[in-house]
């Protein structure tokens, strides 16, 4: 059938989708939200996703209409209805609509979106050669484990990445790497992963967890903690994870060699491992 939204309980084609111009969500980015893939036409991670979405309402105080369930069911007549081979899943939960004033009142009907469309997956050929990042300051808020949809500086610094021929800005605050803009960081040194910590500086990512357990399993050590600046330029390794790009070799930064230039055996290794998984 093709692109398709949830308003509210009812699926119609996303074309033919809207909400209120009065709505929180578009006025004051008062909402949170969740990016979900299928692969085999199954939704992945699941209710890893639906966790974080319920975790990131909670954490503005916002009322989650939906049992998992029901949500499950939501999702799956979604994929089903627009027949892709494989479909992106867009989650959004607003506040609701009210006269514009920053305060609200406790009793408004949150507004829930859900769009289902045709995932377009990075072509192999970028998969395997990695690509180019890009460091910027991390300017974001203090609880960036919410996944809100204020998303501005995160729109910036993606857009000065792509302005600078490079895939994803990795974000340093006060020397140092938190995550990307779209997507967590990972080095690799010796064996060794080192990742910034779970809290309010980053975005749990659900590949992240996933990966960081595979590495587990394959005997490598995981340390939890900030890498610092040096240390993202000095290591022979570093990849991204999330839920589109998956696991990312990335080969440049800043116009300078990661390692040898070419993704590294720990990367792709990872790489592979996450892709059986996935079926
Ligand atoms: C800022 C940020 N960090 C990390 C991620 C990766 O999260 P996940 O693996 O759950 O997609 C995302 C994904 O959208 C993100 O926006």
């Amino acid at each position: 059938m093709g692109e398709m939204a949830f308003v509210n309980g009812r699926f119609l084609p996303l074309a033919g989708a809207s909400v209120s111009i009065e709505d929180r969500g578009f006025q004051f980015g008062d909402g949170v939200y969740e990016v979900i893939r299928t692969y085999r036409g199954r939704p992945f991670m699941l209710h890893a996703h639906l966790a974080r979405l319920n975790r990131s309402a909670e954490a503005i105080g916002l009322r989650q209409p939906y049992s998992l369930e029901r949500w499950t069911g939501y999702m799956e007549e979604g994929v089903r209805l627009a027949a892709f081979t494989e479909s992106k899943i867009y989650v959004q939960i607003t506040r609701g609509v009210a006269p514009r004033d920053h305060a609200y009142a406790p009793q408004l009907e949150p507004t829930v979106v859900m769009t289902i469309r045709e995932l377009h997956p990075l072509s192999p050929a970028v998969q395997t050669a990695g690509v180019d990042a890009i460091t910027l300051d991390d300017i974001r808020w203090g609880r960036c484990d919410i996944k809100s949809l204020n998303l501005l500086p995160n729109v910036l610094a993606r857009q000065q990445a792509k302005e600078a021929g490079a895939f994803e800005a990795i974000l340093v605050k006060n020397g140092e790497v938190t995550e990307g803009s779209v997507s967590n960081v990972i080095i690799v040194d010796n064996r060794t992963l080192m990742t910034a910590p779970e809290g309010p500086r980053i975005l749990s990512g659900v590949t992240r967890e996933v990966v960081l357990r595979l590495a587990r399993q394959e005997g490598l050590e995981v340390h939890e903690q900030y890498p610092s600046r040096e240390k993202l330029f000095g290591a022979p390794e570093v990849f991204l994870t999330g839920t589109t790009v998956e696991v990312l070799p990335v080969v440049r930064i800043d116009g300078k060699p990661i390692g040898s230039g070419e993704p590294g055996p720990v990367t792709r290794q990872l790489a592979k491992r996450f892709m059986q998984q996935t079926g």
